[in-house]
């Protein structure tokens, strides 16, 4: 009878615990089902938020007027080779030198040297006296001409420079001299947005060396610095330590290809150091840029030498991209010296041809020599935000203006729907 009890026990404790091991696992499994939903939920988010991102900038580009980045961009055979190639799995580093590639493995050191000896004859560079790397923008590039500048004139005088810049150059210019605790005279531009010469003479510093930052076309009016103006200037002082860097971000991609190649030509122009960015006239895809500079200007920096990297890294970054000089390397390869004219000059063309177009409609508006960008009274908020058009203002030609930069993607009928809007508000507005 008791064994009766005990086995009538022992089966209720066995019959609980299976019944508590089935809902325990029931639970787990309905919990593990919950994350994998949930997990899978994330990720679908994750992937709509990416695929709404894709789609705004797709629908965005064509209407982008305002900035000068090059909206045609034709990497999609670079990134199926970089993929089919398997490089995509590999991280790929250009810390180093690329005029000193002593270790050509996990580097494209080989192809950034190629991509700079390709376009330095475009500037007017001996590739037998040549230095430069490819940069992460054009700000990047400034900051290594007028990093060289200052150590070479430091160098060669035992003298700190006195920086000198127009006050319509590019922002990054202002910034660098702070960042690189330099003494910066902002020299007064006229109202083409060039320095003014006689304001530079006024504030040279004539017991110091020079380091002159050109503006070769500036950010909103596209005006170029009158090398040879400034230059007259400097010749007045000839005791006056000169090094001169040429701030090319934009105009520097485009003007070899033309007329007006002589313009960034240093045997016609002479300077010593030029930054041009990679996404703004040559269709990269993400910010780059090219740094040219002399092998003169190269060997009278501050050596640090690096054992590991076999040299002196006279360079601001250690790691730098090694995709960014493979796609200049695709591009160049793929547009080349015809291609890059024949958009150079389309874009001068469709800019001359919207200047006509709105001096037609009597509609204040202006172009500087060699220029791509016209300048014009802005037009109202709408007109402005549908084309992305920048913002600035100056007195002295009516107050608020806007600007677009005439790049490959700004095509003729592009343009003409500007105009078309234009048209129609100032119709509205006289009637
Ligand atoms: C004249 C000028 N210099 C420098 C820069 C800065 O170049 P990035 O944007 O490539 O750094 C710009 C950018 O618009 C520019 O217009």
């Amino acid at each position: 009878m008791l064994s009766n009890v005990k086995a009538k026990i022992l089966a209720c404790i066995v019959f609980t615990f299976v019944l508590m091991g089935i809902s325990c696992a029931t639970a787990l499994a309905a919990d593990s089902a919950s994350d994998v939903t949930s997990a899978s939920t994330v990720t679908d988010l994750a992937q709509e938020r990416l695929d709404r991102f894709a789609a705004s900038v797709l629908e965005l580009k064509t209407q982008s007027f305002g900035y000068p980045g090059n909206q045609n961009v034709q990497l999609t055979d670079f990134y199926r080779w970089l993929i089919d190639s398997g490089l995509d799995t590999a991280i790929v580093n250009n810390a180093g030198d690329p005029f000193n590639n002593t270790d050509p493995s996990l580097n494209a050191l080989d192809f950034e040297r190629e991509v700079i000896e390709f376009f330095a004859p475009m500037y007017g560079f001996d590739l037998n006296d040549l230095w430069g790397i490819v940069t992460f923008s054009g700000t990047d590039g400034n900051d290594h001409g007028i990093y060289f500048g200052a150590k070479y004139l430091e160098k060669k005088t035992g003298k700190k420079p006195v920086m000198y810049v127009s006050d319509a150059a590019h922002y990054s210019n202002m910034r660098l001299a702070d960042l690189q605790n330099l003494d910066l005279v902002l020299i007064p531009s006229d109202v083409h947005g060039r320095m003014i010469p006689e304001e530079l003479e006024k504030a040279l510093v004539t017991d110091r060396p020079a380091l002159m930052v050109y503006a070769m076309g500036t950010t909103f009016k596209g005006g170029i610095d009158d090398q040879d103006a400034l230059n007259a200037v400097l010749a007045k002082h000839p005791d006056i330590e000169v090094y001169r860097h040429v701030d090319a971000a934009l105009f520097g991609g485009f003007l070899p290809y033309t007329k007006y190649r002589d313009a960034v030509n240093r045997n016609v122009h002479p300077f010593d150091s030029i930054a041009i960015s990679g996404h703004k006239f040559f269709g990269m895809d993400e910010p780059a840029g090219l740094f040219l500079t002399t092998m003169e200007v190269k060997e009278n920096q501050n050596p640090f030498n690096v054992t590991y990297l076999n040299g002196s890294m006279p360079m601001i970054n250690c790691s730098r991209s090694a995709i960014t000089p493979l796609k200049f390397w695709w591009i160049i390869h793929h547009v080349g010296i015809e291609g890059f004219a024949e958009q150079a000059n389309g874009m001068l063309a469709r800019a001359g041809w919207l200047k006509g177009e709105l001096d037609r409609l009597g509609w204040p508006a202006w172009i500087e020599p060699m220029s791509n960008t016209v300048y014009f009274m802005r037009p109202s908020d709408e007109i402005a935000e549908k084309y992305t058009l920048a913002p600035d203002y100056d007195d002295s030609l009516g107050g608020e203006l806007s600007h677009i930069v005439v790049m490959q993607h700004v095509t003729e009928d592009r343009l003409q729907e500007f105009l078309d809007d234009l048209e129609k508000e100032i119709l509205a507005d006289a009637a």
